[in-house]
């Protein structure tokens, strides 16, 4: 070989080499933003590119055991709540997820012609009073409100015959794992190791490792923390069924967009906000005469090729957009919602739940934390 030729060879392998571990570094780097972060987003980070990331995912998944990139089997709900409280610590009397919120108060104007779901008890009246819930996500009932992360909503709708109607929903549009047990593997890299801190490669090769946890990571790598409760997006994330008098089924995926408008907080306002601020913004925007606190609730109605049972896998966005309703709030603050239990699986007449196994998995985990938190647990 002459040495003109191996010059450009060693080059392009030191090239191809700096490139290989400035990749690592972006991950490695992400990972340790998101453990910064625990568990407060659900979220992780991600590498799309292919070649480049086979590449990276063979060097990290050789750093880490294949123990630690390999979901667990037959996880339970009360796994998740034993992970929650050893990530964030244990806080009787709170939800072992979404720890910090504040109570709301409104009504929901149902759209009472809109299509397919018109002879639901759901949209059988002008008004209906519901009881909200706006939370951080994660265990921490003192988490600092401008990190970035997932923010939720529950939403409880109380109907003329008594039943209630939940929508339980986040502001990532798509979740961190394709089951719970991609889920609960996930979680448990933020766990500290024998060193006393989580260590991020662990992170980072498990996302290399679980590309269903990854759409999830590029939302949290790319969205600021929302300006206020009333500013994000929430989705349903799950698909579910409504059956009419007909017995006609379909399937949709609900989303709940704010009428106040999506807006992220800069770094430069984050910096100049205290750490608690969410509920006084929330009380502020209501008590304004001149703005009204709304969210446009509406369903995706999906086609047979989409998924029902991965909340991983986002919907193609061009499906068609059906408007259920309006939720307006109307006060703040009260302590209305402490006793209920928004399990996202409590709902009126002609729905039904899919067999999404994370879905599944949501009531048995709230139900333990809720009994928790009833007996100060
Ligand atoms: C395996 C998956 C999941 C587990 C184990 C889990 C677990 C929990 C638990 C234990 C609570 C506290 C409940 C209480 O004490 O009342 C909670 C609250 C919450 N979760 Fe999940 N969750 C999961 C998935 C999701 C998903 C997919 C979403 C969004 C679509 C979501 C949104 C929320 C929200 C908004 C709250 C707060 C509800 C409130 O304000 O009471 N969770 N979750």
């Amino acid at each position: 070989m002459n040495k003109n030729k191996k010059d450009n060879l060693v080059q392009k392998f030191q090239t191809n080499r700096m490139l290989l571990l400035a990749k690592i570094k972006v991950v490695l780097t992400l990972s340790t933003l998101i453990t910064s972060l625990g568990m407060t987003s659900y979220s992780v980070n991600a590498d799309t590119s292919q070649e480049t990331t086979m590449k990276v995912r063979n060097t990290m998944a050789k750093m880490a055991s294949k123990e630690d990139t390999t979901p667990p089997e037959n996880v339970t709900a009360a796994d998740f709540i034993e992970i929650f409280e050893k990530l964030s610590g244990a806080y009787p009397g709170f939800r072992k997820a979404h720890a910090k919120g504040v109570c709301a108060a409104g009504k929901f104007l149902p759209n009472q012609n809109a299509a397919y779901f018109n002879d639901s008890e759901l949209l059988s009246d002008e008004s209906f009073p519901v009881t909200i819930r706006y939370s951080l996500g994660g265990g921490n009932p003192n988490a600092d409100e401008r990190v970035p992360g997932v923010r939720g909503t529950g939403i409880q709708i109380t109907l003329p015959s008594g039943a209630k109607h939940n929508f339980t929903g986040n502001s990532a549009p798509v979740f961190a794992g394709k089951d719970p047990e991609t889920f609960f593997g996930l979680l448990k890299t933020f766990l500290p190791d024998a060193s006393g801190k989580p260590d991020p490669r662990k992170t980072g090769a498990y996302i290399m490792v679980n590309p269903s946890t990854r759409a999830n990571a590029r939302w949290s790598q790319t969205t600021p923390a929302p300006v206020s409760f009333a500013n994000t997006p929430y989705f349903g994330l799950h698909t579910f069924f409504y059956t009419n008098y007909a017995n006609e089924q379909l399937k949709f995926r609900w989303e709940l967009q704010p009428n106040l408008g999506n807006k992220g907080l800069s770094k430069e306002q984050a910096a100049s906000m205290s750490s608690e601020f969410l509920a006084d913004k929330l009380k502020e925007q209501v008590s304004n005469p001149e703005t009204e606190v709304s969210f446009t609730l509406i369903a995706n109605i999906g086609k047979d090729e989409d998924t029902n049972i991965d909340p991983s896998q986002q919907w193609p966005s061009d499906r068609e957009k059906v408007t259920l309703g309006k939720v307006v709030i109307d006060s703040v603050g009260s302590e209305s919602c402490n006793p209920i239990n928004f399990d996202p699986n409590v709902m009126s007449k002609g729905f039904s739940p899919s067999d999404d196994p994370v879905l599944r998995m949501r009531s048995p985990a709230y139900g333990i934390s809720f009994g928790k938190r009833m007996t100060n647990q």
